[in-house]
C-alpha cells in the first residue's frame, strides 16, 4: 500500500504493515519497548503531543484497542475524543467522510478508525487534509496493523532471534485481520517458519499467506513451535451455515495443555482477545505459565504511543 509514508520516509498514516520498510518497523518496536514498564510501576507520561487531538472512530466493538489508543494519546498529553457510532446505522461512504470532515474542522490531527467494511481507512486517508493522519484500528478481515506490531513486540521480548523460530497461527485464519497483519510483520522481521493451522473451511484462499506451511491437523502444526498464536472464530464475518460447531471445534483445534506439550517446552502462547475459553483455548493454557496474553495487552499501549509519536512528531517539533 503506497501513500502511508511522507516524502521524507516518515510515517503519515498506518493502514497496513504490508510493505512497510523494516527499518521503520524496527524503529517503532524499539520506541515501544522503551515505553514498556512492569505492572505496578507508573507508565511513562509526557506532554510531547500537548495541543494535538486524537479521535477514536469505531464502528465495530472494541475493548483493548480503543482503550489503549485512548490511554496512549493521553499519556503523550494529547486530547482524545471518542465518537459513539451507532452500530445499527453503519457509517460509510459519504456519511463517514462527512463525519471525518467535521472532526477535521474541530482540529483533530489523528483519526483512529475501526470498521467492518474493507477500504474505509484507506478512503478516509485519501480524503483528509494534509496535516491529518489516519490509523487503522482494524479493517474488516484485511489489516490490524497496531495489533501486528504489538504481537511482534511480544514475540521479540521472548524470542529475540526471530529468524530461527517457528510460529504457528491457529484458528480462523480466513477471516482474521490479526493473522494477516502478523504475517506481514513477521515476514518483514525475517521469520522463516510461519505455519497456519485451521480446518479447511477456515483456511484462506490458496494465493494468500504465500510461503506459510498449511496444516489442517493441530498436532502437526504445533510440533516444536516456539510461538503459538490462537485466534477467535470471527462469527460476525460468517454466515450461520459456515459456523463450526463449538464442541467439535474444541475437540480438534482447542489448545489444551496436552496439545501445547507438542510445541517446544519454552513456547509462548498468544491470543489477541477476546478469547472464547473452551472453544479455541482451555483456561489452563490461557492462564498458564506459557501464556503471554496479558503482556500483549500491556504492550499494546506502548506500541500505540510509539505510532502516535511517529505520525505526529512533526507537530510536536513545531
Ligand atoms: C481482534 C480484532 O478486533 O481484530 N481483537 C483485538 O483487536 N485485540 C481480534 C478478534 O476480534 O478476534
Amino acid at each position: 500500500m503506497s501513500g502511508q509514508l511522507r516524502p521524507d520516509g516518515s510515517l503519515r498514516h498506518l493502514l497496513t504493515l504490508e510493505d512497510l520498510p523494516r527499518a521503520l518497523i524496527e524503529r517503532l518496536l524499539e520506541r515501544a519497548q522503551s515505553l514498556v514498564r512492569p505492572l505496578g510501576e507508573r507508565p511513562p507520561v509526557s506532554r510531547a503531543l500537548a495541543g494535538c487531538t486524537v479521535a477514536n472512530l469505531f464502528t465495530e466493538p472494541s475493548t483493548r484497542t480503543r482503550v489503549s489508543f485512548e490511554l496512549a494519546a493521553k499519556r503523550l498529553g494529547a486530547d482524545v475524543v471518542n465518537l459513539e457510532v451507532q452500530l445499527s446505522s453503519r457509517v460509510k461512504g459519504e456519511s463517514m467522510l462527512d463525519t471525518v470532515y467535521t472532526l477535521q474542522s474541530l482540529h483533530v490531527d489523528a483519526l483512529v478508525i475501526r470498521d467492518a467494511e474493507m477500504g474505509v481507512p484507506g478512503t478516509v486517508a485519501a480524503n483528509v487534509a494534509a496535516h491529518v493522519s489516519v490509523l487503522s484500528a482494524g479493517e474488516a478481515h484485511v489489516a490490524h496493523p497496531t495489533q501486528g506490531l504489538l504481537d511482534a513486540l511480544t514475540v521479540r521480548q521472548h524470542k529475540p532471534n526471530l529468524e530461527a523460530i517457528a510460529i504457528a497461527i491457529v484458528g480462523d485464519i480466513r477471516h482474521s485481520r490479526v493473522a494477516r497483519s502478523a504475517l506481514h510483520v513477521f515476514r518483514a522481521l525475517g521469520v522463516r517458519d510461519v505455519r497456519i493451522v485451521a480446518p479447511p473451511v477456515l483456511m484462506p484462499e490458496p494465493q494468500e499467506f504465500a510461503g506459510c506451511s498449511r496444516h489442517t491437523s493441530l498436532e502437526s502444526g504445533l510440533k516444536d513451535a516456539d510461538v503459538v498464536m490462537m485466534l477467535r472464530i470471527q462469527k460476525e464475518r460468517m454466515a450461520q451455515a459456515e459456523l463450526p460447531d463449538a464442541d467439535r471445534y474444541y475437540a480438534s483445534y482447542g489448545l489444551t495443555p496436552e496439545r501445547l506439550a507438542l510445541a517446544r517446552p519454552d513456547a509462548i502462547v498468544m491470543h489477541p482477545q477476546p478469547m472464547n475459553r473452551g472453544i479455541e483455548i482451555a483456561s489452563a493454557v490461557a492462564d498458564g505459565p506459557q501464556s503471554v496474553i496479558r503482556d500483549q495487552v500491556r504492550n499494546g499501549v506502548a506500541v500505540r504511543m510509539a505510532v502516535l509519536s511517529e505520525v505526529l512528531a512533526w507537530r510536536s517539533a513545531a
